[in-house]
């Protein structure tokens, strides 16, 4: 499902103060991509990632989600548009810690019509998927945050969306654990031509994408198709590895054009 956002702002007005967060965003995000928004604390991310997902339809603007434009729905319509399209992954992981990983990954099934014939089987397939197959029954509060960020992936792709949002999904994490959770984003998007938008405060977060879009306050500053740069010990096997060109050019990201605003 395509998105697109033009001449897109968002004021946020609380008594005399007025904040401009998005000044005139133009974006456009075709089905299968993977994009990475990075930018300072304050540049917009959140506001921008709320606006684009129906979230937030407060917006001067547009913004579409396939042929409809956010603002122009109701509530329930947009509820339902993102139930059905949708998936979210936050930064602090919001499970519910009572309830097992199967039962929090079924829980967007009770919220309208895609829950599944057999629920359970299906959230027992996604966190296989992610890499806990062997946690089905464990709650919350025994696993580490990679893995509740694993059962939080799983749960967002429970309803199949077609897009899906992350607001700094590897803010609460290590660096190690933040790339492991990368490449299993990166994975979903490789084999299940899962589209994703990853907002996050840290470029080597950023540069694992293969599209990057750099904010800084409210606007585009940069949008750019790069190479993924994944850590040494995980470089492409078709890549050589005795310091070629082929390997330099990568690493410096050919194909990189800045777009205006
Ligand atoms: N609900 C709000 N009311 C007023 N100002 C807000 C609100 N949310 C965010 N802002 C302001 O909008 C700007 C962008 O915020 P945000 O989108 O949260 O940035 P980021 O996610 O990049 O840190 C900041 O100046 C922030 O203070
Ligand atoms: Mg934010």
């Amino acid at each position: 499902m395509k998105l697109s956002a033009h001449g897109l702002r968002r004021t946020y007005r609380s008594g005399e103060v007025t904040t401009e967060a998005l000044r005139n965003i133009e974006l456009t995000v075709q089905p299968g991509e993977f994009v990475s928004i990075v930018g300072s604390s304050g540049s917009g991310k959140t506001t921008l990632l709320n606006t684009l997902s129906g979230l937030d339809t407060r917006y001067e603007g547009s913004v579409k989600l396939g042929d409809q434009e956010l603002c122009e729905l109701s509530e329930p319509q947009l509820a339902q548009l993102r139930h059905r399209h949708v998936g979210f992954v936050f930064q602090e992981f919001n499970l519910l810690d009572h309830l097992t990983t199967t039962e929090n990954v079924t829980l967007p099934g009770f919220f309208g019509p895609r829950g599944d014939d057999n629920p359970r089987e299906r959230a027992a397939q996604l966190l296989e998927r992610v890499g806990l197959g062997d946690r089905l029954r464990a709650r919350p509060p025994r696993l580490s945050g990679g893995q509740k960020q694993r059962v939080a992936i799983a749960r967002a792709l429970f309803c199949r969306p077609s897009i899906v949002f992350c607001d700094e999904p590897t803010g609460s994490l290590d660096r190690d654990t933040g790339m492991s959770i990368m490449r299993l984003f990166n994975e979903l998007n490789d084999s299940d031509d899962l589209t994703l938008v990853v907002v996050t405060h840290e470029r080597h977060i950023a540069d694992l994408a293969r599209r990057r879009i750099v904010l800084e306050q409210g606007r585009i500053i940069e949008d750019c198709q790069q190479t993924p740069r994944w850590p040494d010990d995980d470089t492409d096997d078709d890549k050589q590895q005795d310091g070629d060109d082929a390997y330099d050019d990568a690493q410096s990201g050919a194909g990189h054009r800045e777009v205006g605003t």
